[in-house]
């Protein structure tokens, strides 16, 4: 079973895995951010405006919002092989390379090789049943696991088309994406509305998943209206697998978003 998983991981690393890239591959490459050199941040930086006397008025940066308080939960993110894993722009992945366990999607998915934890296959296919069972289409992944190198890749190419600040609304730098814990998939209705696009929200299957996917342990990681907190623009299409007792604990709170959910601060950018 391991060399079984340890050549899935192989394969994964050499041809890369299925995900949402840009229209068009990039002309040129961008090098890697690091961790020390964070994306410009509007908000974060004041402005000045010319005044009639020619002195210089300064704003202040905009207040980031912070999560909703939370009673406390008693459940700890813990590390990078957690199903409870926290990742966002603050809180890295540790190791950076870190590797999961996979197994193949077994439901519809773009390709052979998409990828997830043992645990995120099992209930994805419940949730996948259920959904078929309710509005008749299932689940169709378009992006899963993604290793380091291929997180690169992407993030890069996202750079090299719409810059870095622009890149960083979307897409997460290496050792920063849920899709490296293989955690996280992309998915889509199996009818193929909306791929990849905000107005999957407003399909029927993207109603579904924000409804209902908490009774299978998932969660819509990246919500509307709500990037000051986890970093990144509504993506209704990202499910994140955090557990169906943490996922139901959301549900009856009322959490938002998991950095709400676990107390652990806004994540709006790399400071
Ligand atoms: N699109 C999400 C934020 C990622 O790149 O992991
Ligand atoms: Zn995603």
């Amino acid at each position: 079973m391991r060399k079984v998983l340890v050549g899935l991981i192989a394969v994964l690393v050499l041809t890369g895995c299925g995900d949402p890239s840009p229209p068009a591959p990039p002309q040129t490459t961008t090098p890697a951010p690091s961790a020390s050199s964070p994306a410009p941040t509007p908000s974060a930086t004041p402005t000045s405006t010319p005044t009639p006397s020619g002195t210089a008025t300064v704003t202040p940066p905009e207040p980031e919002p912070e999560p909703e308080p939370q009673p406390e939960t008693g459940i700890e993110s813990g590390p990078a092989s957690s199903l409870q894993v926290l990742v966002n722009k603050r809180t890295p992945l540790s190791p950076a390379d870190y590797q999961p366990e996979l197994v193949a999607v077994s439901t519809s998915a773009d390709r052979d090789g998409e990828a997830v934890r043992p645990e995120v296959d099992a209930a994805l296919t419940e949730l996948s049943a259920a959904m078929r069972a309710d509005i008749g289409e299932g689940t169709h992944v378009f992006s899963s696991y993604r290793s380091y190198a291929r997180q690169t890749e992407l993030y890069n190419s996202y750079v090299a088309q719409y810059g870095q600040a622009e890149a960083d609304t979307t897409s997460a730098r290496p050792g920063h994406s849920e899709h490296q814990t293989g955690l996280s998939v992309d998915l889509m209705g199996t009818s193929g509305q909306c791929r990849l696009d905000t107005c999957f929200g407003d399909t029927a299957a993207g109603r579904w998943v924000a409804e209902h996917g908490w009774e299978h342990g998932f969660i819509v990681r990246y919500p509307d209206g709500l990037e000051g907190v986890t970093g990144y623009e509504y993506e209704p299409w990202h499910l994140r697998f955090v557990g169906v007792e943490v996922s139901t604990a959301m549900h009856q709170q009322g959490a938002r978003t998991y950095e709400e959910f676990l107390g652990a601060g806004s994540a709006p950018d790399y400071r």
